[in-house]
This record gives C-alpha cells, sequence and structure tokens, in this order.
C-alpha cells in the first residue's frame, strides 16, 4: 500500500514540475509569437485555455490547503467551461480536419475527467482527488500533445 502511494505521490510531483515548468520552457519560443499575434480568429478559445490553466493551478494550491471543496468548485469550472461562440467552433473544426472527431473526443474527455474530480473531491478522499487530478492533467496533456504545434502554427504563424 505505501509503495503504490509513494508511486501516485511521484506521479503528482512529476505533474507538478511539468506544470510549472512547461509555460518557464515554452515562453522562450512561445512568447515572440504571442506578441507577434492577437489570436484575433480565436481569442475566445485562448482565453478559456489560459482560465483551464488557472483552474488547474488553484487545484494544486486547494490539495496542498486539503480543501476539497474548493478543489471541487474549481473542478467544475473546468467541466462546465463555456464553449467558444460558434464562429471559432467552425474555424476550429476547419483546422482538425480530418481529425475533428479526435480532437472532440479530447475535449470530452477533459471535462468527463473535471467531472470525475469534483465528485471525488466532494467525497473528500485525498488520495483518490490526487489520482483524479492526474487523469484530468493527462486529458490536457493528451490533447496539446496532439493538437498544440498545428494549432499554433495554423492560427498563430501562417496568417
Ligand atoms: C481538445 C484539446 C485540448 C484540451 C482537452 C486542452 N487543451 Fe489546452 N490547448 C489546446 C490548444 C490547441 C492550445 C493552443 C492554443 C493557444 O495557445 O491559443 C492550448 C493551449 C493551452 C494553454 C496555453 C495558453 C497560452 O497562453 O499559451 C494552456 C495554459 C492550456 N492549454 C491549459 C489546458 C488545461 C489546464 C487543460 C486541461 C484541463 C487543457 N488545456 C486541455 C487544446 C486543448
Amino acid at each position: 500500500m505505501k509503495g503504490h502511494v509513494d508511486k501516485a505521490v511521484a506521479g503528482l510531483m512529476a505533474l507538478l514540475l511539468i506544470l510549472w515548468l512547461a509555460p518557464a520552457l515554452a515562453l522562450g519560443t512561445a512568447q515572440a509569437s504571442e506578441d507577434e499575434h492577437d489570436h484575433s480568429g480565436v481569442h475566445e478559445f485562448h482565453e478559456t485555455m489560459e482560465e483551464l490553466g488557472e483552474h488547474t493551478e488553484q487545484i494544486v494550491k486547494a490539495i496542498n490547503h486539503e480543501d476539497w471543496q474548493w478543489v471541487a468548485k474549481e473542478a467544475r469550472a473546468i467541466a462546465e467551461h463555456p464553449r467558444p461562440p460558434a464562429e471559432e467552433r467552425k474555424r476550429i473544426m476547419a483546422f482538425a480536419g480530418d481529425r475533428r472527431a479526435e480532437f472532440q473526443k479530447a475535449d470530452q474527455a477533459a471535462h468527463a475527467a473535471a467531472a470525475t474530480l469534483a465528485d471525488v473531491a466532494d467525497t473528500g478522499d485525498g488520495r483518490e482527488v490526487i489520482r483524479a487530478f492526474a487523469d484530468l492533467q493527462a486529458t490536457c496533456l493528451d490533447c496539446h500533445a496532439s493538437f498544440r504545434d498545428d494549432f499554433r502554427q495554423h492560427f498563430y504563424v501562417d496568417k
């Protein structure tokens, strides 16, 4: 049991490290294009992503405070995040092309994982919360691995 917990904790630490390092690493390369491009075509989507990032940071804090209600609140905000306006969704779907189903599935996976995290947080079982949070982060990571570079290339570089 202890080894299992240690593993879960080690996994979380690795994730947290990624969470903290990724923006710093991305800054060097991404900042330039951030400044040059105004996200005009997909502004709301971009804002939503920044909000998701903030909610996950709040979840880390809430876990550290063992405030499970706070975790649940942040997780629900992720699960119920507003969709971008129809115009943007159309653009994003056009970008996804024949990978649209994959994109939508990744989106649904993140919503589902966030809803699960909220439910688990309601039970107040810290260890399960950490596990559910790791599952949520994995859904973010998966979609980013599949789409983020292409998305940025499509909307921010090739304008
Ligand atoms: C369905 C795909 C998908 C899912 C799921 C997803 N993202 Fe993203 N995310 C993207 C794409 C595409 C970009 C690049 C768009 C951009 O930077 O404007 C991005 C960019 C980001 C950024 C960078 C914004 C910036 O300022 O450069 C953050 C932070 C982020 N996502 C957080 C999250 C978090 C946290 C989750 C999970 C709770 C998540 N995302 C889930 C597709 C996704």
